[in-house]
């Protein structure tokens, strides 16, 4: 009789376990394409926006999954108004643009590409001061986020070992005493494994520098709380610490360079930055020629 019952038992315990399969095995799936979810941290408002803490920067969010430019989307938007501090994100772009018409390669879900409208209270000859603080605010995100020893190349380059890693575009809309708007630009090569045949040897992720996927939403967001940090010492034109600190992160000052500006190129040592964030450049002849813009490479 003993024998009996235990032998129900466990056919019991058999059916009882092949019943639940399905649901044990849905359950593994759940939990699995929920890791994948937080892995590829899928950016949008609401995520980006949580416990950011900022004043001005990301308060309003638009997300896109693919768009031609942020900057394009970015202009439209300040044309029509659109507050200070709004960011225009793609998970990937089309057309994405770089310095010097250049386009800006943006692969799907593995960057940060990003524009944020700017109306700084400043007169547009001044308008370099976004850069310096930008590229400022980059630089020590991916040494905090990423831990990766990221420098700043003049004028807005972000680099590690000499590849670049991230740009700076920005694109003003002024009359002669007043900016409307600034669109600042920052695409961020952040997990890919790899670039476009033109680009091998010349750009680096995150990833492939440090061998670890980076989160793309802890990085976005401790970009915008420096930048909403060093914003006001931007308008208040207190950039004494902000200098020194950008001299510090400096991949270029010290070094025999060449720049190509407007048409001409230009050898010198770089010695320096000033107030704005012009390199300051000493010629053979002994003369310091101060640069607002143009493309650098590093000749030693
Ligand atoms: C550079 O050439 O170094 C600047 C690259 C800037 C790329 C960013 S990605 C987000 C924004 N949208 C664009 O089309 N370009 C900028």
């Amino acid at each position: 009789m003993v024998k009996i019952f235990i032998f129900y038992q466990c056919i019991s315990i058999v059916v009882l376990f092949y019943l639940c399969l399905p649901v044990v095995y849905n359950f593994l799936v759940a939990m699995m394409s929920m890791q994948v979810m937080t892995k590829n941290d899928f950016l949008d408002p609401d995520t980006i926006r949580d416990g950011l803490n900022t004043k001005v920067m990301g308060k309003k969010a638009y997300c896109f999954r693919e768009t031609g430019s942020t900057q394009t989307v970015a202009q439209e938007l300040a044309k029509s108004g659109a507050e200070e501090g709004t960011i225009v994100l793609a998970e990937g772009q089309t057309e994405g643009k770089g310095r010097m018409g250049r386009s800006w390669f943006s692969p799907l879900g593995k960057g940060i590409w990003v524009s944020i409208i700017l109306r700084p209270l400043i007169p547009p000859s001044l308008a370099g001061r976004v850069s310096l603080i930008s590229a400022l605010a980059v630089a020590e995100a991916i040494r905090e986020v990423a831990g990766l020893p990221a420098l700043i190349k003049w004028p807005n380059d972000l680099v590690i070992s000499e590849k670049k890693v991230g740009g700076i575009l920005t694109e003003m809309s002024a009359e002669m005493e007043q900016i409307k708007f600034i669109i600042l630009g920052i695409g961020i090569n952040v997990n890919q494994d790899e670039f476009l045949e033109e680009l091998k040897g010349k750009a680096l992720s995150l990833h492939q520098g440090g061998g670890k996927e980076v989160s793309r939403l802890f990085l976005l967001r401790d970009i915008l709380r420096r930048l909403d940090n060093y914003y006001p010492y931007l308008q208040k034109g207190e950039l004494g610490t902000i200098t020194n600190r950008w001299r510090e992160l400096s991949a270029t000052l010290g070094k025999q360079v060449r720049v190509s500006f407007q048409g001409e190129v230009i050898e010198g040592q770089a010695v320096d930055i000033d107030s704005e964030g012009a390199l300051l450049l000493r010629l053979d002849s002994g003369f310091v020629k101060c640069l607002t813009g143009g493309e650098v490479s590093i000749i030693d």
